[in-house]
């Protein structure tokens, strides 16, 4: 019997990759998304994309916190493992609405658990984050770095892996899964899914891409003046598809009878500066990105890369996909979706 994913937040850029892989893999997914920051267009795609499988794709457009329904869920489809991506994301905006985040990320995830709980579903697959180790004093940073998150957004993620924690710890019939992952970018080799924030992009990668569409006059470098090997910030970027495949290791790890609630890095091992990002999507796009250079981001780091041992060894995981790739899938997307999911169907 094929088992059945619950996806939440599977409208979303991460999520839709996942649910994709999850088709690919002969699971059923069951979605569910408020579209707060997503398109119920990317659902039909992944369904198109997804061929035969896509009739293995239930979605449902719902609040994670509304209980009802998602016990009403729970009851009408026998779900055997959760993978919970739905939350609120942009650091700036936490800032400036701390009790939105804790409200929409908290109370999201402990109204899932209390759910999954009533319903004997005890395997979960959660999205944390490199967020949680702040800015490390060294890098690679290792799953037993200390905790440091700096924002409230940043701040929801160790206090769920906590809740997680707390919970396996009371229960051990449940396996849970804490994946930290670093710079998701890229898009599906396709073009036909991709990220497609509301709004101004906060992260490099998707506004360096409305550059390119011309959708913005410039990209701003945000400080020449780290110590690092051309002065600007190093990131551990990570195509997202390899990120995907990560969600289907670690499904798979669950069925370990040793699975308590256990922590991975999802990274490459690499770090790539600003401006050596800026030159692969240049090369990749055969666009001149113009560029500002400004001083540094308030609250921004320096370098953070991630260990990657543990994933390899544990979920024998690895990323495969290099800078190059990422380029180039997250400028075929945004050529073929200059406005994202709003652009004309091609
Ligand atoms: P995203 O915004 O594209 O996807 C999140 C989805 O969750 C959206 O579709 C949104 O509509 C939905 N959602 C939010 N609150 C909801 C609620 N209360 N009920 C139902 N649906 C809700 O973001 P993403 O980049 O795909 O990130 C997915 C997860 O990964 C998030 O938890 C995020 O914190 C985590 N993460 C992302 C990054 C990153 O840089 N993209 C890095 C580390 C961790
Ligand atoms: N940057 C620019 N210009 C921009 C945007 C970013 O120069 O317009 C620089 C930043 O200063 C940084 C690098 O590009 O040096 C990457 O910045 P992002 O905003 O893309 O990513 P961050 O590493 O700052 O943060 C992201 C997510 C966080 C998450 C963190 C670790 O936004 O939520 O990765 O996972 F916590």
């Amino acid at each position: 019997m094929a088992k059945t994913v619950l996806v939440t937040g599977g409208a979303g850029f991460i999520g839709s990759h996942t649910v994709l892989q999850l088709l690919f893999g002969g699971y059923n997914a069951v979605v569910v998304d408020n579209l707060n920051n997503s398109s119920d267009i990317a659902i039909r795609r992944v369904k198109e994309l997804a061929g035969e499988f896509g009739n293995n794709l239930y979605f449902q457009q719902m609040d994670l916190r509304d209980k009802p329904a998602l016990q009403k869920l729970f009851a009408e489809r026998k779900i055997d493992a959760v993978i919970h991506f739905a939350g609120l994301k942009a650091v700036g905006e936490s800032m400036k609405k701390p009790l939105l985040y804790y409200n929409n990320n908290l109370i999201g995830a402990i109204t899932l658990l209390e759910v999954m709980a009533t319903h004997g579903c005890k395997n979960l697959v959660f999205s944390s984050s490199a967020t949680v180790y702040g800015w490390p004093k060294e890098v690679p940073c290792t799953e037993e770095f200390p905790v440091a998150a700096i924002n409230p957004y940043g701040r929801t993620k160790p206090f769920i892996e906590q809740i997680c924690r707390d919970l396996q710890h009371s229960d051990q019939e449940w396996k849970i899964i804490l994946l930290r992952y670093f710079n998701p970018v890229g898009a599906h080799p396709s073009g036909y899914i991709g990220e497609d924030p509301r709004g101004t992009p906060n992260n490099l990668m998707p506004y360096m891409q409305q550059v390119a569409v011309g959708r913005r006059p410039a990209l701003t470098v945000f400080g020449n003046d780290y110590s690092t090997k051309d002065g600007t910030g190093v990131r551990d970027y990570i195509h997202v598809v390899d990120l995907a495949e990560g969600h289907i290791a670690a499904l798979q790890k669950l069925s370990d009878p040793k699975i308590g609630c256990e922590v991975y890095n999802l990274g490459t091992g690499k770090g790539a500066s600003v401006l050596e990002i800026i030159a692969a999507f240049e090369k990749a796009s055969g666009k001149k990105i113009p560029l500002v250079m400004a001083g540094r981001r308030p609250g921004d780091g320096e370098i953070v890369y991630a260990s990657t041992e543990k994933a390899e060894r544990e979920l024998n995981w690895k990323a495969k996909y290099n800078i190059e790739d990422m380029c180039r899938d997250q400028w075929n997307w945004a050529n073929k979706n200059p406005n994202g999911y709003q652009s004309p169907e091609n």
